[in-house]
């Protein structure tokens, strides 16, 4: 306006000039308008609302993923407390890496599903970011650029005091096998009685969240299962898994749906609603 107005006011004066100072004015217009221009477009990210997923075993279900406590999940075949706690480390390290160097080896003959798929996808309208309970790498694979792992990452090694991180991909780790400081190589996980080092991280997240998604948990485990009490009061919280929690303090609109078909519900749900 203020631009339109000086050159308005200059119309019918002395011809050059009044071009001159049109020149400055029009150039001064072009440079503001263009620093308006790069302002919305830095902005537009800002304007995305932020999604925050918690995500469990059911979200790599439909991959062929066992989750842990269903019938027929891994804890009807396995002692939890052998395969997947630090004390079980110490007493028996060989029963652990082979139950860990099965689940890597698994990596090779899954693929992300659907849900993972849309989640990913999402990115183009939404800030995004999946908080996961799972050490399966298909929520990267399927294209999310901001995963945190609460419980760690398969496709990573570490020496015993987890100061040390190797990216070893699919390959097993053998027993007898060192990290560099000469400690035994162990798997990039957070076994029951560890610390569990991003659940902070996680907790700040969660709390920037305008809307969460929680998918295939059954909100046993702590401290993962206490973030969504981090969530601002007031957003919406959706929770999707075919066989819910049952949990009063959580005020969720519930889709009773696999993490796939839950997922596409959700996304026309988004796309309508809460997209800005
Ligand atoms: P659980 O096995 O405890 O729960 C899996 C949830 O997924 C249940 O609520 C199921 O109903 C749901 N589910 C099953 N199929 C599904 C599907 N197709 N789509 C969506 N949901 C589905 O797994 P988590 O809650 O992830 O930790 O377990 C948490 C932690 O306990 C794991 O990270 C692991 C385990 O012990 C460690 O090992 C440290």
């Amino acid at each position: 306006m203020i631009f339109y107005s000086t050159i308005s006011k200059n119309i019918g004066k002395h011809p050059d000039r009044t071009t001159e100072k049109n020149r400055r004015v029009k150039s001064i217009f072009v440079k503001n308008f263009m620093y308006l221009c790069s302002c919305v477009k830095i902005n537009d990210s800002y304007l995305m609302k932020h999604l925050v997923f918690l995500t469990g075993a059911g979200m790599s279900a439909e991959s062929g993923i066992s989750t842990f406590r269903d019938s027929n999940g891994l804890w009807e075949e396995y002692d939890v407390m052998e395969v997947a706690s630090i004390e079980g480390w110490y007493r028996n390290p060989d029963l652990i890496l082979k139950f860990y160097n099965d689940r890597r080896a698994q990596l090779n003959e899954v693929q992300p599903n659907e849900g993972h798929k849309i989640i990913a996808a999402l990115e183009k309208d939404f800030q995004v970011t999946v908080i996961t309970q799972n050490v399966d790498d298909l929520h990267e694979r399927a294209g999310s650029s901001h995963v945190v792992h609460l419980h760690g990452e398969l496709t990573k090694a570490c020496n015993e005091s987890k100061t040390q991180v190797y990216e070893i991909g699919t390959k097993a780790i053998n027993p007898g096998d060192k990290a560099k400081d000469g400690s035994r190589l162990r798997p990039f996980i957070v076994w029951f009685g560890e610390a569990v080092p991003l659940i902070e991280k996680a907790a700040e997240i969660v709390f920037t969240a305008d809307i969460v998604v929680i998918i295939g948990t059954s909100m046993q485990v702590y401290p993962a299962a206490g973030l969504i009490h981090y969530a601002k009061k007031n957003i919406p919280v959706y929770l999707i898994d075919p066989n819910p929690v049952n949990s009063s303090s959580l005020q969720v609109e519930i889709i009773k749906e696999k993490a796939g078909k839950g997922m596409a519900i959700l996304r026309e749900k988004f796309i309508t609603h809460h997209s800005s």
